[in-house]
Formats: C-alpha cells, structure tokens, sequence
C-alpha cells in the first residue's frame, strides 16, 4: 500500500521519498493496541501518584475544595503566565454564571525563560500589572485587588496560596525558582513596588480550565491543555488521595472534592510503555532536563516542530532532500515552532505552495513539489501521532474516575490552531474505547473548546477561596 497524503496524489513522489516515507509511518504511527495499552499503564501511574509514596505523575491537590455554584461575584484580577505571553485580566463575575473580562498580553522577553536572575521574572510581572491597573483604573483603587496567579508548572501546594515549584517545565530554567514558593516571590516585587495586588490563589491552567468550564457547564469532567505543555485536572475525593492523609485541615470532611492537577506530562518517564522513537530519545537527550516529562515531549506544541527538524535533517543527511543547499538554518535546534507543521497541514494547495514559501522564507530552503509532500506527511504523522497519545490521559483519568459521559474542557494552542488535532483526539478516544465510528460529536466523552481557563477559572478560585475565608473555612 501506498502512502497517501491527505490531499494531493503521490504519484509524483519518486520511490527513494516513498520508503522514507513509509519508515516515518513505522516511526510515529500508534495503534489502537497500543493507546490501549498505555491508557491501561495510565491508570496504574495516577493511582501511584496519588499515594503516599508517590510515582512518576505528581498528581498535586489543588486545594480548589468545591465546584462553583455559579453565584461567584466581583471584579478579581487574573495573570497568566504562559509559554510565550503573560496575560493580565480583569474578571468581573456577575453572580449569574456569566462574566466579562478585559486583558493585555505582554510578550515574555526571550531571554527571560532562562535568565540566571529570578528577580527578573517576578519584577517584569509585577510591572505589567501596574501597567495594566494604571490602564483600568485610572482614578486608582480604593483597596487592594484580589488577584489569581496561573502558575502553568508543577507547584506544590499544602494551600491555595502557595506554590512551590517542583521544577520548570518547556523549556524555563531559571535558578533559584524550584523548591521556593512563586507566591512569595511575586507578592515580594508586588511589595516592594507599592502595587495594590494580594495573591490570593496559585492555580494551574488545568484547575482554571475545569473550574471555569464548570462555572458554564454542568457536564465537564476534566479540564485538559493541549499547548506548549500537555496536562490534565479532575475532581477527586479527597480521602481517596492517599497522600492527602494529615495534610488535611480538620474542617474539610473527607468525602469533599478536591481538584486535582495531575500533571502528567511526565507520565513514563522510567520508559516503559510509549513507543518512543530516535528523534523522541534525542529531544529528551539534549532538553535542558533529560528523563523528564516523557509524555509532554512526544505530545506537547513546544517540541512538535523539533520533531519535525530533525526528521527532516535525516533525510537530508542520508543525501534524500534538499540536496545541495545550505541548511544551517535548519540546523538550529527549535528554529521552527509549532505554527510550522500547522500551517503546512493548513496548506490548500496540490503542490503545497505555502509550505514553499515558509521554507524559502523561513529557512532560505527552496524544495521541490515531492520534497513538500514528504514534508506534509510527516507533519500529519506528528500531528496525529500527538493527539492520539495526548488521549490516552484524557481516557486514563476518565476510566479511573469511571466516567462513562462527560465534556473534557480542553485549551491550548495546539487544540485551538492546529488542523485536524480536534479530530484526531476524538479519533483516539475511539480507538481506546472501541466506540462504532460515526460523527465525534456524538461519542459518550467529548472534548469541548473550555471557557477561559487561566482568566474567568481564575478569577472564580479567587472567588471560591475569599468566600471560604470568609465563612471561617479553611
Ligand atoms: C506543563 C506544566 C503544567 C501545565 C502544562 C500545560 O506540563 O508542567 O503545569 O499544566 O504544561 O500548560
């Protein structure tokens, strides 16, 4: 059998591309067997983590004790510290499951993912929010803001307002950070410059996402980012997680929920059960933190281009493409985000002209029609490959939990942007689940596109913990 791209015929493709071709198939392509098997290896890890001794998956209570009611009220203040950006938003909840936001991005200075002084970090958010309450509030504020921090990196919590951060993940590696609290470190700068802000909750993207989609939506069981990371949150009971035991005030009952961030972009990293390829064993080889987040680096949107550079620059070196040219540009580790391999499966045309000219532009590589569908099919391997593994922690959490129904919230770049992902989540839920195919929207556990996560969740866990305060609770 051939191989065939999506759109386009291969007959133009000489032989010595089809079998490179047909080896990449072999290399990322999962089946059905195995997205099983790993859901099944899922579980097991998730159970690990949530016991005393822990596992590989942190699985971090999240100290969000209830779901809201939908009756939250208030103008909170939200930042968000992504990949790429940090976003400040004012929420304002209306107390009738609606809410309104006003936000800025500031874009994160380069150098600042790995500059060797945490200070840096925490005084450019600290001024982005004044900026941004300059902007809002002109006339100043009579008190100060409670504010909710997304904080999107493994941080232990024995409390809403803390986080210690276990260690940076997608590439941040700033020294000084791990094993100290953000919240600290943010309110010290907040402080220091006289800003009107208390950090009253740290929150995952993954807590927001489901604490958010929940606020609009009775039926959401998970709150999931496919992005620059891959993660996931639930709702657990909390005498169910074992490692929960004397860590819990004695006003919280132990039948109360509690969300849970599993982070389990770091599912098998002792190695055992995903198919990991020679260009999945280099990444983890050459990231700033090999052995770790095994799961993320074969999933997430920050390492999907790399994958795709240095498939690539294998089949140039064995003499296969862009024979003769300079690829110094090529040669660059993480020169092409994930934007790359989605613009190239977003390409319309027979011959692949867009993706011509990105690498013209982009990569001073001029390519040739059959070079460009070698390209696309190894962009649709990645892509699907991505988002068929990435399921099985949307099918591990849901088989522990025993969820038979429910909308999985999800968020994140690759989600919203990239071609054919959506689908290719709902494609691989129906693998493992062995559910008859028909349209994914009818199939019992669907992924929907969340409300704003790290904005609105936010703001609401704000809510949550000053109501909780409030009455006394701890
Ligand atoms: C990484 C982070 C995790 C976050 C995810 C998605 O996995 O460690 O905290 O939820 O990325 O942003």
């Amino acid at each position: 059998k051939k191989p065939q791209a999506r759109k386009g015929s291969m007959t133009d493709v000489p032989q010595e591309l089809l079998n490179e071709i047909h080896g990449f198939q072999k290399d990322f392509t999962v089946d059905a067997d195995t997205l099983k098997a790993i859901t099944k290896n899922f579980i097991t890890e998730l159970d690990k983590g949530l016991s005393k001794k822990g596992g590989n998956i942190p699985m971090i209570p999240g100290w969000v004790m209830q779901y809201p009611t939908g009756k939250e009220s208030g103008d909170y203040l939200a930042i968000d510290l992504g990949g790429t950006n940090l976003r400040v938003i004012l929420v304002k909840l209306g107390g009738d499951r609606t809410f309104d936001s006003t936000q800025s991005k500031y874009k994160l200075p380069d150098e600042l993912r790995t500059t060797k002084n945490r200070d840096e970090l925490f005084a450019f958010i600290a001024d982005s929010l004044d900026n941004f309450i300059k902007e809002q509030f002109p006339n100043g504020v009579s008190k100060n803001l409670p504010l909710g921090f997304t904080f999107s990196y493994p941080a232990s919590q024995d409390k809403i307002n803390e986080g210690i951060l276990q260690r940076w993940t997608k590439g941040f590696d700033i020294p000084n950070v791990e094993g100290h609290d953000v919240v600290q470190l943010l309110q010290e700068q907040l402080t220091k410059k006289s800003i009107p802000v208390d950090v009253v909750a740290l929150i995952n993207d993954t807590v927001g996402t489901l604490v958010a989609s929940l606020y609009t939506d009775g039926e959401t069981k998970m709150g999931v980012i496919f992005g620059t990371g891959v993660n996931g949150a639930y709702y657990d009971t909390c005498k169910d997680i074992e490692k929960l035991q004397g860590r819990l005030p004695d006003d919280i009952p132990g039948d109360s929920l509690m969300a849970v961030n599993c982070e389990y972009g770091s599912f098998d990293n002792e190695h055992v059960v995903l198919p990991r390829n020679r260009f999945d064993i280099q990444i983890d080889n050459e990231s700033p933190r090999p052995g770790q987040q095994a799961f993320e680096k074969m999933t997430s949107g920050y390492y999907l281009g790399e994958l795709l550079r240095l498939a690539l620059l294998e089949s140039y070196n064995k003499g296969l493409i862009f024979k003769g040219q300079d690829v110094s540009k090529l040669e660059k580790p993480y020169i092409m985000d994930t934007s790359v391999p989605s613009r190239v499966e977003d390409d319309p045309f027979e011959n692949l002209e867009n993706t011509d000219e990105i690498f013209t532009k982009e990569l001073g590589i001029n390519t040739t029609v059959p070079e460009r569908k070698l390209i696309r099919a190894l962009c649709e391997l990645i892509g699907t490959r991505s988002a068929r593994v990435a399921s099985c922690g949307v099918a591990g959490i849901c088989q522990k939990r025993g969820y038979k129904t429910g909308h999985i919230a999800a968020d994140g770049s690759v989600y919203n942007r990239y071609p054919g992902f959506k689908e290719a989540v709902a494609e691989g839920l129906r693998a493992i689940y062995g559910w008859e195919k028909a349209d994914p929207s009818t199939y019992p556990i669907t992924t929907v596109a969340a409300e704003d996560g790290s904005g609105a969740g936010a703001a609401i866990i704000a809510a949550l913990t000053q109501d909780r305060l409030a009455a006394g609770k701890s």
